[in-house]
């Protein structure tokens, strides 16, 4: 069941409960209506995932509600800091170098070095980031493939059932997506055009938007194409139906006996019990735990391809793939 909860002050209230509790809440923004999670919260960044059916790990737009908020979880260059301040808040979304000490959770990012920053300045929002307290990430919220949502009825058409509440708002004043911009290695990159244009966007910079090549690895458009997309410094590979070797390090799911696993120098189980969506909350940090481990090689054993399990799939093939380059 999804609550329907008045963009007031009690339902504000309420909507930071779920959120601060680890729960799936849309809320209105003035581009779209987002479908919010505490972004420090893998589990609850999990669920986005899989209440939007994705079928990868895209990275998730981390909403704060002021350049304060923005600067304690993104490097800002003269560029990014530029545009925050002519533009914030509002349809905009910087994606800058995430800071080491930041609190976005590495599932939000899909595994960047990069985060995707805004602060909208839709009242609601704004009331619902600032109790919050914690940055909250939200795609647009409709099942993945759906054109994007503009009043709290086109979420409950999407994804009654599947999200805890929905703050119902009025209807977006924008209703197109922010513009996105990427600012690292000191350039600015239009990622997505929106409302904010380009010539809006060069009047503030005092030089031209750059786009993104198609072979750019730098800039970070599609996540897929990213060199930067985390690959673990240990060779990976499938188990498939191999003995595990002496020494190896191995990512496992569910509860199936694996031949040769006494053999293995450390092991993580992404799901015991099977549950799809705590494996993908702890995908990102047990492959850094493997990879940290020493061994020669990590091996992954079998995961599900149904619902989360292929953008888990996705993400352990593209790790796989990077590995090897290595
Ligand atoms: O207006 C909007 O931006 C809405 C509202 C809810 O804020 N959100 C939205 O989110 O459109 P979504 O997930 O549908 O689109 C986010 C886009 C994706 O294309 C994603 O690849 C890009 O932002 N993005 C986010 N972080 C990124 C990063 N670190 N590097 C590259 N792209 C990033
Ligand atoms: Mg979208």
């Amino acid at each position: 069941m999804t609550r329907r909860l008045a963009a007031n002050s009690a339902g504000i209230t309420e909507a930071v409960h779920l959120l601060r509790s680890g729960r799936l809440v849309a809320f209105p923004t003035e581009t779209v209506y987002g479908l919010g999670a505490d972004a420090t919260d893998s589990a609850a960044t999990a669920r986005i995932y899989a209440a939007k059916g994705r079928p990868a790990f895209n990275p998730l737009i981390a909403h704060v509600p002021d350049v304060a908020a923005a600067e304690r979880e993104g490097l800002f260059d003269a560029r990014a800091r530029a545009l925050a301040t002519a533009f914030w808040p509002g349809p905009l979304t910087l994606v800058v170098p995430a800071r080491s000490d930041g609190t976005v959770c590495e599932l939000a990012r899909a595994g960047l070095a990069s985060v995707g920053l805004r602060v909208p300045s839709d009242p609601v929002a704004q009331a619902l980031l600032r109790a919050t307290g914690r940055p909250v990430a939200a795609p647009s919220a409709n099942r993945s493939g759906h054109v994007s949502p503009t009043t709290a009825a086109h979420v409950l058409a999407d994804l009654e059932g599947a999200v805890d509440a929905v703050l119902e708002g009025d209807a977006c004043a924008v209703g197109l997506e922010s513009t996105i911009v990427g600012c690292i290695d000191g350039r600015a990159v239009l990622l997505r055009p929106g409302s904010i244009t380009r010539a809006a966007l060069a009047d503030v910079l005092g030089e031209a938007v750059a786009s993104p090549a198609a072979d750019d690895h730098a800039a970070p458009q599609s996540p897929g194409r990213l060199l930067a997309h985390y690959a673990p410094a240990t060779p990976m590979r499938w188990l498939g139906a191999d003995t595990v070797p002496h020494g190896a390090a191995v990512l496992t799911y569910g509860s199936a006996p694996i031949p040769g696993l006494e053999h293995a120098s450390v092991v993580h189980n992404l799901s015991a019990n099977g549950n799809l969506v705590e494996a993908a909350a702890k995908l990102y940090s047990s492959l850094r735990q493997l990879d940290a481990a020493g061994a020669d090689v990590i091996l992954v054993s079998e995961i599900p391809k149904s619902g989360l399990g292929e953008a888990i799939i996705d993400r352990l093939t593209r790790a796989i793939g990077a590995s090897s380059l290595i």
